[in-house]
C-alpha cells in the first residue's frame, strides 16, 4: 500500500471511493474539480490517496473554509473502502494528515461521522476527538405527501396583512436582493446551535449566488412572507439532484411573528413547488437542539436518518 499526494487524474477513482462508503451520494471526479474551482484560494488543502495495486483503496485530506473559519483550524476526513477496513489505511492516512498539517501548527481539527458508522466514532475517539455539533437529516416523500391536510393555512395571517410571494413577485422592488440577504443573516443569528457563529457571514454577492441566481437557486421554490414593504419570514429548497431530489435551505420568520404559522406556511409552499415539478424527495438537515424545526419538520412527515456528528480534537495542550 502506498499513499500518494492526489492529482486530478485520481478524481474518478476516488468518486468510485466515496459512492462505495455511501452509495446515495452519486458523486463524480467532475464534482472535485468543481470544488476545486468554487474553492477560496486562501484555504489551504491537501488531499491523499492510498493506493494497492493500482486500485485506490483509500483518501483523505485536510481543507479549510468558512465554516470553522480561523488559519490554524482545518477539517478532516479519512475514507477507506469497505473491503479494505481494518487493515490499517486508515490509521496510516491519518498519520499522513497530521504530519501535512505539522507546518501550520493546528489549533483544531473539525470532522463528521454518520452515528450509524459506530467504527468511524471509535476511530475519532481513540485520536483525541469529541462530539461538538449534532445534525439531524431527514428526508420527506414528497409525492405521497398530502397537500389538503393544511388547506387554509394562510389565512390565519392574512388578515394582518402578511402575504407569501416568490421571488418572481417580488422583482419589482429594486431592494429585494438586500432585504433577503440581510433577513437570512438575522434569522441565521437565531437559529439554535452554531449555525451563524460557525460560518460566519458571507458577502453579498456569494449570498445572491448561492439563494438566487445559481445553478442550485429556484426562484419559483424561494418563498417570502411580506408585511408591506417588510420581508419578515423567508424559506427556500434547491436543487439536490436536478428532476429527483431538493435540499432545503434556511426556513425563518422574524422574532414578533413566530407562531402564527408563517413558518409551516412557507414551507408547504415548497412541497407544493416539489410536487408540482415531479420531484420525489426534500431533504433536510437540521441541529439537535433546532427543537421548533424539528417539530416542524416531524409534523410534516418528514422521516429522520442517522445524526451526522461533528467531531472535534484540540491540537495544543491545555493552557489551564
Ligand atoms: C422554526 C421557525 C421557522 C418556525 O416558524 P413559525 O412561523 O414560528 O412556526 P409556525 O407558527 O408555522 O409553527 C408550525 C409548527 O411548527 C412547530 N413549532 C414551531 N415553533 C415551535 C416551538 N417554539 N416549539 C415547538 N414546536 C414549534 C409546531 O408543530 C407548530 O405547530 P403549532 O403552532 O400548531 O403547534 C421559527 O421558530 C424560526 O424562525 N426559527 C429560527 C430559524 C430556524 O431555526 N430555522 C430552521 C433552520 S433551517
Amino acid at each position: 500500500m502506498e499513499i500518494l499526494p492526489t492529482t486530478p487524474a485520481h478524481y474518478s477513482g476516488i468518486a468510485t471511493l466515496y459512492n462505495s462508503l455511501d452509495p446515495q451520494l452519486h458523486i463524480s471526479a467532475s464534482d472535485f474539480t468543481e470544488g476545486d474551482r468554487l474553492r477560496d484560494p486562501k484555504f489551504k488543502t491537501q488531499r491523499w490517496i492510498a493506493i494497492e495495486k493500482d486500485e485506490i483503496v483509500g483518501a483523505a485530506y485536510y481543507t479549510q473554509s468558512n465554516w470553522f473559519a480561523h488559519p490554524q483550524k482545518f477539517m478532516i476526513w479519512v475514507g477507506v473502502h469497505p473491503s479494505h477496513q481494518r487493515s490499517g489505511i486508515g490509521s496510516a492516512l491519518y498519520e499522513t494528515i497530521m504530519h501535512g498539517l505539522q507546518p501550520f501548527d493546528p489549533l483544531a481539527l473539525r470532522t463528521r461521522a454518520t452515528e450509524a458508522c459506530p467504527q468511524s466514532i471509535c476511530f475519532l475517539e481513540k485520536r483525541g476527538f469529541q462530539e461538538v455539533i449534532r445534525d439531524i437529516p431527514s428526508e420527506l416523500n414528497v409525492q405521497a405527501f398530502d397537500l389538503t391536510r393544511f388547506t387554509g393555512l394562510e389565512d390565519r395571517f392574512q388578515g394582518n396583512g402578511i402575504e407569501i410571494k416568490t421571488l418572481h413577485e417580488l422583482e419589482n422592488d429594486p431592494e429585494r436582493n438586500r432585504k433577503l440577504y440581510d433577513l437570512d443573516w438575522e434569522i441565521s443569528l437565531s437559529v439554535p446551535g452554531d449555525l451563524a457563529a460557525g460560518m460566519g457571514r458571507r458577502g453579498f454577492e456569494k449570498y445572491v449566488e448561492y439563494a438566487i441566481t445559481g445553478s442550485s437557486a429556484l426562484p419559483d421554490g424561494f418563498f417570502v412572507a411580506v408585511k408591506g414593504e417588510e420581508f419578515i419570514g423567508l424559506s427556500h429548497v434547491l436543487v439536490s439532484e436536478k428532476g429527483i431530489s431538493l435540499y432545503q435551505g434556511l426556513t425563518g420568520v422574524k422574532p414578533q411573528y413566530r407562531r402564527y404559522g408563517i413558518g409551516l406556511a412557507m414551507k408547504i409552499r415548497g412541497i407544493a413547488y416539489a410536487q408540482t415539478n415531479g420531484y420525489n424527495l426534500i431533504m433536510a438537515e437540521n441541529d439537535a437542539k433546532n427543537i421548533p424545526m424539528l417539530a416542524m419538520n416531524e409534523r410534516l412527515g418528514f422521516v429522520r436518518k442517522p445524526s451526522l456528528i461533528t467531531f472535534e480534537k484540540q491540537c495544543q495542550p491545555s493552557q489551564n
